[in-house]
């Protein structure tokens, strides 16, 4: 059965701050920043936005009553989960109107959560041909102010429509996968930050890379030349750089320059949003589908899903025909296009914002949330409360 992705959407907050002027105040060289690590702009999320609202935004700008009413599983994959029991499925569930009957859940392993959505999410239809489900990856990456994490944060969703005949992607029913229990980043419960020791999460990274793409080609027999593309989990885009050259270390050198090609293609909204977690991987899919040439039909694209911790898997997909039709490339750069930009003195506020950890009732300021978007309202009585404005 052909099953793979049918829509993608991404939605991210309307505030960010300017890398190179972050690199001037912490007295690094903005190069650092831009080059060395590859970012331009970082998205911020004020209180108003949370990995609930945001995913909400990223499905409501893709769904139709249609989709709607063929949903029948929604699968939330967050490392920034707003309840220890309910999940951030349900709220999104409601806000975006999806019929009744659907089943919905969250899932956690940091960058890999959205990941293992697809994957129940391909099982899931191969059973039922007929079901549609919605896999949402959304999270806010906090490293905190002056960290060496700092330059690598950001926020954002993404939201992927899985069926049978899908229209943007058929997803390869192989993949190779693995598990190392490992201490590269982590996030224990009192804490709003991630900590991390980030060199020896950067060589997790490509070792998990190496070994799940050596089990990869030996159980399908593909090589680097059957890929038009590759896709990784882009915590910063740097990484995607590291991945290639880690990928291409015992090939051709042409290799390397041919998949340096589509990777600026696969970075540029990355670059522009920072690290989403769970949506990284699927946020670099979507701008080198949108952002680079028409593929040819049958194009197989490499993609590297990696969360700390850890758990890594490569497994591919191939683009369908005239796939560009089902993608929303103006929407996408508008949503970055109409963002403000935050005075540095600005982001540390807001990143610093916090909401009340006694249980004491708060209604959330939503000057800042443009109309139709779902947001934070409030909490009463330990209860939050989202609306869409
Ligand atoms: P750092 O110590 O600030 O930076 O840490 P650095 O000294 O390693 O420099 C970074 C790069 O900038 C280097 O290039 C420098 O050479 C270059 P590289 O050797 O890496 O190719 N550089 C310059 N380039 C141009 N002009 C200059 C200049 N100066 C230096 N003037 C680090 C960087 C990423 C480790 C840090 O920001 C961090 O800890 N970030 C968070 C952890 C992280 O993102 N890890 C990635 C792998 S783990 C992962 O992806 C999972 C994750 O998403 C979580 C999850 O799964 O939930 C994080």
């Amino acid at each position: 059965m052909d099953i793979g992705i049918d829509k993608i959407g991404f939605y991210t907050p309307n505030v960010f701050v300017d890398m190179e002027k972050l690199a001037e105040v912490r007295g690094v060289d903005p190069a650092k920043y831009t080059i060395g690590i590859g970012q331009e702009k970082m998205a911020i999320a004020p209180l108003h936005h949370d990995s609930v609202s945001m995913a909400a935004n990223a499905a409501l700008s893709i769904l139709d009553d249609e989709d709607k009413a063929a949903i029948d599983f929604v699968l939330f994959g967050t490392e920034s989960g707003v309840d220890h029991s309910k999940s951030g499925a349900v709220w999104v569930h409601q806000l975006t109107g999806i019929q009744k009957n659907a089943r919905c859940v969250e899932l956690k392993q940091a960058c890999y959560g959205a990941t293992a959505g697809i994957k129940m999410a391909m099982g899931h239809i191969a059973l039922n041909p007929e079901s549609k489900v919605l896999v949402l990856g959304s999270d806010i990456a906090k490293y905190g102010l002056k960290t060496g994490g700092e330059p690598t944060q950001g926020a954002g969703a993404v939201a992927i429509v899985l069926s049978q005949n899908p229209r943007v992607m058929s997803l390869d029913n192989d993949s190779a996968s693995m598990t190392k229990d490992i201490s590269d980043f982590w996030r224990p419960l009192y804490s709003d930050y991630a900590f991390v020791d980030g060199k020896f999460s950067n060589e997790a990274y490509l070792s998990f890379l190496k070994e799940v793409w050596n089990n990869y080609k030996e159980q399908t027999r593909r090589e680097l030349s059957d890929f038009e593309a590759m896709c990784f989990h882009l915590p910063y885009t740097k990484m995607g750089k590291k991945a290639i050259l880690a990928l291409t270390e015992d090939a051709d050198e042409s290799e390397a320059k041919r998949l340096m090609n589509s990777y600026h293609d696969s970075i540029h909204y990355n670059k522009q949003v920072g690290n989403v977690y769970t949506g990284s991987l699927y946020l670099s899919l979507l701008s080198l589908l949108e952002q680079g040439p028409e593929l040819e039909e049958g194009a197989r694209i490499g993609l590297f899903s990696y969360g700390s911790g850890a758990v890594g898997e490569f497994f591919s997909g191939v683009v369908k025909p005239d796939y560009k039709q089902f993608l929303n490339k103006e929407a996408h750069e508008a949503v970055l296009d109409d963002r403000r930009e935050l005075s540095i003195d600005e982001y540390e506020t807001t990143l610093e914002q916090a909401l009340p950890k006694d249980g004491s009732d708060v209604d959330i300021d939503n000057e800042q949330v443009n109309v139709g978007k779902a947001h934070l309202a409030a909490i009463k009585e330990n209860i939050r409360m989202y609306a869409i404005k």
